[in-house]
């Protein structure tokens, strides 16, 4: 599918998994949530460009290979993308960091904002958008619109899943904003829930119902 990269590595595979079984724990759901994002990272960032910077080793001097530009920026969609946020942070220490605060509303199904917090220089930076979840799209969409409308212009989104219908609107609405995901599950359900998916995102995060 054009512009989404699906993440089949087998441990991210394994743990989505684990993730996605109801018998799962919180904190084993946070923890996995956390490894995987390990992963994730990884190939969300594959393509960061690099340029040289002297170095002397013990043995000589060298040019070796260090990140170009400006730090980038991870945006978390609160609550859920602070699960990938935190793993991510560990990856690049010195990223910015961007909150973003919507919820779904359980009728609508429209994203409602109620925070926004991000650096003011997003248009020299790359923005990384976390959600673990792209099910209507509502939120993601709302989300680049509001980092867009504050400068930003290079951006991706990274979920753990994502379902066809979310995929359509994202790409339709952003369709300079790759997706990253490590599924691309059946469909949604009557009540805009991802099956088989696995729930509640946030909920499953934070113990909440
Ligand atoms: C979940 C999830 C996404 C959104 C995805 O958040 O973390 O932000 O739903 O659904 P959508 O693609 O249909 O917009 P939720 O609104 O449940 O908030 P929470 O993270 O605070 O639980
Ligand atoms: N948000 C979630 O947390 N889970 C879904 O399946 C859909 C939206």
């Amino acid at each position: 599918m054009q512009n989404v990269t699906v993440v089949s590595h087998p441990l991210v595979q394994h743990k989505l998994t684990i993730m996605r079984n109801k018998e799962t724990s919180t904190a084993g759901f946070r923890r996995l949530l956390r490894e995987i994002s390990l992963l994730l990272g990884y190939e969300v960032t594959r393509e960061l460009e690099l340029t040289t910077t002297t170095i002397e080793t013990p043995l000589q001097t060298m040019e070796a290979p260090t990140l170009e530009g400006k730090k980038l920026v991870f945006a978390s969609v609160l609550r859920a993308g602070n699960g990938l946020l935190e793993g991510l942070l560990d990856l690049v220490p010195a990223a910015r960091v961007a909150h973003v605060g919507l919820y779904r509303d359980h009728d609508t199904l429209e994203a409602i904002e109620y925070f926004f917090k991000a650096p003011s220089d997003l248009a020299d930076r790359l923005v990384i958008v976390v959600d673990p979840m792209l099910a209507t799209a509502n939120s993601a969409i709302a989300a680049v619109e509001k980092l867009k409308q504050r400068g930003a212009t290079n951006l991706r989104f990274l979920c753990l899943l994502a379902a066809p219908e979310g995929i359509e609107r994202f790409t339709k609405a952003h369709p300079d904003v790759p997706i990253f995901t490590a599924s691309i599950d059946e469909r949604l359900n009557e009540k805009g829930y991802i099956v088989p998916g696995l729930g509640d995102a946030g909920d499953r995060m934070y113990g909440t119902k």
